[in-house]
């Protein structure tokens, strides 16, 4: 984790694969899960405490980063962040905010107070809720010397297809293009990075150049099930693409051996 005064687009610490350049291998020699720890975050969509605590010690020397979503933290709250954090490792509190700009300012402050790694917000909250995240964040980073996390954008979750944008929702357009425009947004509004498909990451990182962060699930290693992702990649697919990290939830978390689980991603 980074000071707020360390903070800068060098500093940030997101940036690991992209930056070291796992990005363009071929041979797969470099994407040992040792060298690749530091992009991979594990999803801990599990109902108990105990059994998550549990997966970050039996996998933390596997994976930089554990996410903690909505299914455990409305359970368990900011008690089980401190503890997992305890742990030594970071963490991505995945709790998708998308409200008015000071309710998302607010939840943004508190995220700050939990001193978690990463956190984000909805890019379909439009600009001035994310840049309102940003000020309230860097605001009480700086005024009680917390460390300031990355601020992530989701862009168009991984579980809907071009169908459902164009019949359900009727949203003119590709995938691609507005993938792209949110994308733009975020990074417009001073975000770190954006949450998006693999098969999206190319848009992303030409129109948005080599420091904007780009985080990704929809990670399927070919020996898994999809379940309910629809654009999905496998881990090397995505890192090649330029995903600075990968997000996995099910194929490790459910897997009978986790730990062989993760240590397969990349081979
Ligand atoms: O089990 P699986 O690997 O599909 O888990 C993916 C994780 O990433 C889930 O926790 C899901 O909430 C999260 N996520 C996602 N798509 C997004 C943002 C987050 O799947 N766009």
């Amino acid at each position: 984790m980074h000071s707020h005064a360390e903070r800068g687009n060098e500093g940030t610490i997101l940036g690991y694969a992209h930056k070291n350049n796992y990005r363009g291998s071929t041979n797969g020699e470099r994407m040992k899960t040792s060298h690749v720890k530091h992009a991979i975050c594990i999803a801990l969509d599990i109902p108990h405490d105990k059994t998550a605590l549990k997966l970050v010690d039996i996998l933390k020397d596997h994976a930089g980063f554990f996410k903690v979503g909505m299914q455990l933290f409305y359970q368990y709250g900011p008690d089980l962040v401190d503890e997992i954090r305890t742990k030594g490792v970071k963490i991505f509190l995945d709790l998708k905010y998308h409200d008015i700009p000071n309710t998302v300012r607010n939840a943004a402050i508190a995220s700050v107070r939990m001193n978690v790694d990463m956190f984000n917000v909805h890019t379909s909250g439009g600009l001035a809720m994310m840049q309102q995240a940003v000020e309230g964040a860097k605001e009480i980073a700086y005024k009680e010397n917390r460390p300031m996390p990355d601020i992530l954008g989701v862009t168009i979750l991984t579980s809907m297809t071009q169908k459902s944008l164009t019949q359900e929702l009727n949203w003119p357009g590709s995938i691609q293009t507005r993938v792209c425009e949110m994308a733009l947004l975020a990074q417009k509004a001073g975000l770190d990075g954006v949450v998006a498909s693999p098969l999206e990451v190319q848009w992303i990182r030409s129109a948005c150049g080599d420091d904007f962060k780009i985080v990704t699930p929809g990670i399927r290693p070919i020996w898994a099930v999809s379940n309910d992702q629809k654009r999905v990649m496998t881990p090397i697919q995505a890192i090649e693409a330029g995903a600075n990290i990968i997000v996995v939830g099910r194929p490790v978390i459910q897997a009978d051996d986790p730990v062989a689980a993760v240590s397969r991603l990349f081979a």
